[in-house]
């Protein structure tokens, strides 16, 4: 099995889900396919606005192997930029910092935070040179609620209609409030899918979180709400036992990963994913808080101190799928009704992926 007819058995009830077929997680040709016509097409999430909260800030990044910078220009326009170079594609910009304009290290064309090419030494007797083709290319990005997005399809709908079944359920929460109050980060050696399918179910609060969240917010309590037909997005209800707060997980497909938490006051987890390949990714765990808890450092190293030791159990887990799933007697399984997130998963990339 390749290429993406690993979803094409992916089942229309809910009574006869499966898992996927290992393939899914393990090909190349998969990730490849998932490459093209999902992370070069979809909306992802790719920072905070306060990230980029002046004139001049800008970040690097890399998404589905695109060198990408992410800058605000003076007029506070947000931009997602190619990061290599229009004369002999070197990278233009690393890390990130607050600039002027990005001067390239070999031969310092210099290009404006919108992308323009503002100089380049000594093309004068260029007749193939034109200044005003040689800006850097600029990809769509949008903010919702403090999220930046960004699609790499120039064609792409407004992020609005990707995330128009997601709004209505988090409007009160406030998120475009809040501000990343700590960042735990984690090389991740497994198939992205493996994250997302081990977040958007708590069935297993039973297995690696007995001792954690199962305490709090029991499995057999948590539930999916009601959602439409074709849904591009899934959420799991987490109710608490008494005295313990509810919370609530969110997965935009393919990869907005977020946690709100409603007790006394609101809060929120955003996992952002660095996809590299098939079988890794880099997972930023963000913190997410609105003031006055937010300069609350006490809680902040505590909510942080706690979210460590849940991901550590899940790490155990993830660890184990993944090699599993290497085994030529792995073999996709039966779901439980509660994981319901996954079966909304696995159609939704059937869907994208052109099997039905
Ligand atoms: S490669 Fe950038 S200026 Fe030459
Ligand atoms: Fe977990």
């Amino acid at each position: 099995m390749s290429g993406t007819n690993v979803y094409s058995g992916v089942s229309d009830r809910m009574e006869t889900a499966m898992s996927l077929p290992p393939a899914a997680f393990r090909d190349k040709a998969v990730f490849e396919a998932e490459t093209d016509r999902i992370f070069r097409r979809q909306w992802m999430p790719v920072a905070r606005v306060e990230q980029l909260a002046e004139a001049g800030d800008f970040l690097t990044l890399d998404l589905a192997g695109v060198p990408l910078i992410l800058s605000r220009d003076e007029e506070g326009a947000l931009h997602a930029l190619s990061r290599v170079c229009r004369h002999r594609s070197m990278p233009v910009a690393e890390g990130e910092g607050n600039v002027k304009a990005f001067t390239c290290p070999y031969h310092l064309w210099r290009y404006g935070l919108d992308g323009r090419l503002l100089s380049a030494p000594a093309m004068e007797r260029s007749e193939a040179f034109d200044q005003g083709k040689c800006g850097l290319p600029s990809f769509p990005v949008d903010v919702w609620e403090g999220f930046v997005f960004v699609n790499l399809d120039m064609e792409a709908a407004p992020l609005a209609a990707a995330l128009e079944g997601l709004m209505p359920l988090v409007a009160e929460d406030g998120l475009a409030d809040m501000r990343i109050v700590s960042s735990l980060t984690f090389p991740s050696p497994w198939n992205w899918k493996v994250l997302v399918e081990n977040f958007i179910e708590s069935y297993h609060h039973i297995g690696p979180h007995a001792e954690s969240l199962q305490q709090s917010n029991p499995a057999f309590g948590t539930y999916v709400p009601e959602l439409p037909e074709g849904t591009n997005f899934t959420a799991l209800e987490n109710p608490p036992v008494e005295g313990a707060d509810p919370f609530s997980v969110y997965v935009g497909f393919p990869a907005f990963l977020l946690v709100v938490l409603r007790g006394e006051t609101t809060s929120a987890v955003w996992y952002r994913l660095d996809i590299r390949d098939e079988a890794s990714f880099d997972l930023t765990i963000n913190i997410l808080m609105k003031e006055p808890e937010a300069s609350d450092a006490e809680l902040v190293a505590g909510t942080a101190e706690v979210l460590r030791h849940i991901h550590i159990e899940d790490i155990a887990v993830c660890d184990g799928v993944q090699a599993g799933l290497s085994s030529p007697a792995a073999a996709a399984g039966p779901l439980s009704h509660l994981e319901r997130g996954l079966w909304h998963f696995h159609r939704y990339l059937k869907r994208v992926t052109g099997n039905g």
